[in-house]
Protein backbone atom coordinates (compact mmCIF):
# COMPACT_ATOMS: atom_id res chain seq x y z
CA UNK A 1 0.00 0.00 0.00
CA UNK A 2 1.22 3.28 -0.30
CA UNK A 3 0.84 5.81 3.04
CA UNK A 4 0.45 9.75 3.44
CA UNK A 5 2.78 11.22 5.92
CA UNK A 6 3.19 14.04 8.05
CA UNK A 7 3.49 16.42 4.87
CA UNK A 8 -0.06 16.17 4.20
CA UNK A 9 -0.50 17.99 7.58
CA UNK A 10 -2.34 21.26 7.37
CA UNK A 11 -2.00 21.29 3.46
CA UNK A 12 -4.47 18.81 2.58
CA UNK A 13 -4.39 19.76 -1.58
CA UNK A 14 -6.24 16.57 -2.54
CA UNK A 15 -4.37 16.51 -5.59
CA UNK A 16 -4.23 12.73 -5.11
CA UNK A 17 -8.03 12.48 -4.44
CA UNK A 18 -8.56 13.44 -8.22
CA UNK A 19 -6.02 10.78 -9.48
CA UNK A 20 -6.81 8.03 -7.60
CA UNK A 21 -8.19 5.28 -10.03
CA UNK A 22 -10.23 3.40 -7.12
CA UNK A 23 -11.14 6.50 -4.98
CA UNK A 24 -9.50 5.47 -2.10
CA UNK A 25 -8.34 8.18 -0.16
CA UNK A 26 -10.61 9.85 2.18
CA UNK A 27 -10.50 12.57 5.19
CA UNK A 28 -13.19 14.43 6.76
CA UNK A 29 -13.17 18.10 8.34
CA UNK A 30 -12.01 16.87 11.41
CA UNK A 31 -8.81 14.69 10.50
CA UNK A 32 -5.61 17.13 9.75
CA UNK A 33 -4.50 14.76 6.82
CA UNK A 34 -5.51 12.72 3.75
CA UNK A 35 -5.10 9.13 4.17
CA UNK A 36 -4.90 6.11 2.01
CA UNK A 37 -7.28 3.03 2.76
CA UNK A 38 -4.68 0.08 2.40
CA UNK A 39 -7.28 -2.62 1.84
CA UNK A 40 -8.42 -0.33 -1.34
CA UNK A 41 -5.06 0.81 -2.70
CA UNK A 42 -3.72 -1.25 -5.91
CA UNK A 43 -0.14 0.46 -5.66
CA UNK A 44 -0.35 2.19 -9.13
CA UNK A 45 1.52 5.32 -7.12
CA UNK A 46 -0.10 7.97 -9.37
CA UNK A 47 -0.79 9.71 -6.17
CA UNK A 48 2.52 10.18 -4.93
CA UNK A 49 3.44 12.01 -8.56
CA UNK A 50 0.55 14.50 -7.87
CA UNK A 51 1.39 15.71 -4.15
CA UNK A 52 2.94 18.89 -4.51
CA UNK A 53 4.26 18.28 -1.05
CA UNK A 54 5.58 14.86 -1.91
CA UNK A 55 3.75 13.17 1.27
CA UNK A 56 2.97 10.11 -0.55
CA UNK A 57 4.99 7.41 -0.28
CA UNK A 58 5.19 3.68 -1.42
CA UNK A 59 4.98 1.38 2.32
CA UNK A 60 8.92 0.44 2.25
CA UNK A 61 10.19 3.59 1.19
CA UNK A 62 8.33 5.20 3.79
CA UNK A 63 11.00 7.18 5.31
CA UNK A 64 11.90 5.97 9.25
CA UNK A 65 11.16 9.07 10.61
CA UNK A 66 7.49 8.68 9.62
CA UNK A 67 7.14 5.16 9.82
CA UNK A 68 4.11 5.35 12.34
CA UNK A 69 2.28 7.20 9.62
CA UNK A 70 1.73 3.42 8.19
CA UNK A 71 -0.40 2.60 11.06
CA UNK A 72 -2.12 6.07 11.22
CA UNK A 73 -3.56 5.32 8.00
CA UNK A 74 -4.75 1.81 8.22
CA UNK A 75 -6.36 2.87 11.68
CA UNK A 76 -7.99 5.91 9.90
CA UNK A 77 -10.62 3.02 8.36
CA UNK A 78 -10.89 0.66 10.99
CA UNK A 79 -14.01 1.86 12.40
CA UNK A 80 -15.50 2.79 8.98
FE1 LIG B 1 -4.84 5.33 -5.12
FE2 LIG B 1 -2.87 4.43 -6.63
FE3 LIG B 1 -2.35 6.11 -4.65
FE4 LIG B 1 -3.08 3.63 -4.10
S1 LIG B 1 -1.19 4.25 -5.12
S2 LIG B 1 -3.85 5.48 -3.14
S3 LIG B 1 -4.51 3.21 -5.77
S4 LIG B 1 -3.55 6.55 -6.49
FE1 LIG C 1 -2.17 15.56 1.14
FE2 LIG C 1 -0.61 15.64 -0.94
FE3 LIG C 1 -2.93 14.43 -1.09
S1 LIG C 1 -0.94 17.28 0.51
S2 LIG C 1 -4.21 15.53 0.32
S3 LIG C 1 -1.23 13.84 0.18
S4 LIG C 1 -1.99 15.67 -2.67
Amino acid sequence: TYVIAEPCIGVKDASCVEVCPVDCIHSDDEADQYFIDPNECIDCGVCAEVCPVEAIFFEDDLPEKWASYLIKNREYFENR
